[in-house]
């Protein structure tokens, strides 16, 4: 694996096969390693970027204790056959790096974190710009993270294309994050039941077979049940949504791609999570 760490080495190195860009803020565990894989699999070149992106951590949230691990991480990507890990210097990558406003930001976490789809969109684009990548690989467990920077790619004609994997969990259920170690192993058992929920309601949804008309307010009820049990299990709510998978909005009779989003406080911990599913409707 080669180490890039300027834009002088990025435009020098070797390209064999078409390149897949994999940006990281580090703190490497198997949700990371499986976009790697993917890209692997579709015979792809792999550069990964870790890069703690202070652009997009709002002033009362947790970057200075966001975990660093970058010995562990390389060892890591070493193991996986990653081809580039590209650690950018802050002032290079910063420096005259052009302020974006992120599509898609009114809704779910672009509302309770007001700046932070700008940071990603601001710094994806960024490397997207210095790396030219035939492709960037996102994860859906930040669902609304990779259907922003699609529809960017769109919007500015790109020839990055986009390729998503799907959430990687923990044997409980529990989506993988690098936030998860802030939990303890007790506490990381109890928030299994946060994915315990989204398949319920998922079931319920796929289920449903009364009145289409009534489908809506199935919906809402659905909505207000489990808003009351996650909170019965301790769990502070930020939002759970129940909306069209493509454009995030309320949901309309009509609409086959639900996605069901969840983002709650946990032991002071910010834990998100999501199922997304295709209602058959005749
Ligand atoms: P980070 O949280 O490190 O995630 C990097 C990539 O890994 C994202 O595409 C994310 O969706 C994916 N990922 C994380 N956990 C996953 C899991 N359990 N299953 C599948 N994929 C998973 O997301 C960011 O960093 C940053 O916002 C970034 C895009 C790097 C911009 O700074």
């Amino acid at each position: 694996m080669e180490t890039v760490e300027n834009f002088n080495k990025l435009n020098s190195i070797k390209r064999n096969e078409p390149l897949a860009l994999i940006p990281t803020m580090g703190n490497l565990h198997l949700g990371h390693l499986s976009l790697i894989r993917h890209a692997k699999e579709l015979n792809l070149s792999t550069i990964v970027s870790i890069f703690i992106n202070p652009l997009q951590f709002g002033p009362s949230e947790d970057f200075s204790k966001y975990p660093r691990t970058l010995e562990a991480d390389l060892d890591l990507l070493i193991k996986e056959d990653c081809d580039f890990v590209f650690i950018p210097d802050d002032k290079e990558l910063l420096h005259d790096i052009k302020n974006l406003k992120a599509p898609l930001n009114n809704f779910l976490c672009g509302k309770s974190r007001p700046g932070h789809f700008d940071g990603v969109l601001t710094i994806v684009n960024r490397f997207i710009e210095v790396i030219k990548p035939e492709f960037c690989i996102f994860g859906q467990k930040d669902f609304q993270q990779q259907l922003i920077i699609k529809e960017h790619l769109k919007k500015i004609n790109s020839n990055t294309r986009l390729l998503t994997h799907p959430i990687v969990r923990d044997k409980n259920g529990l989506a993988l994050s690098s936030r998860n170690g802030f939990l303890s192993k007790p506490r990381r058992e109890e928030a299994a039941k946060i994915y315990s929920y989204l398949k319920e309601i998922s079931e319920h949804i796929f289920n449903y077979d009364q009145d289409e008309e009534k489908f809506l307010e199935y919906i809402k009820t659905l909505k207000d049940l489990y808003q009351k049990k996650f909170s019965e299990e301790g769990f502070e709510i930020d939002y759970l949504e129940l909306v069209n998978a493509l454009s995030l909005e309320s949901l309309k009779i009509e609409d086959k791609k639900i996605l069901i989003a969840v983002a709650v406080n946990y032991a002071g911990v910010r834990l998100i999570d999501n199922i997304c599913l295709t209602r058959s409707i005749s």
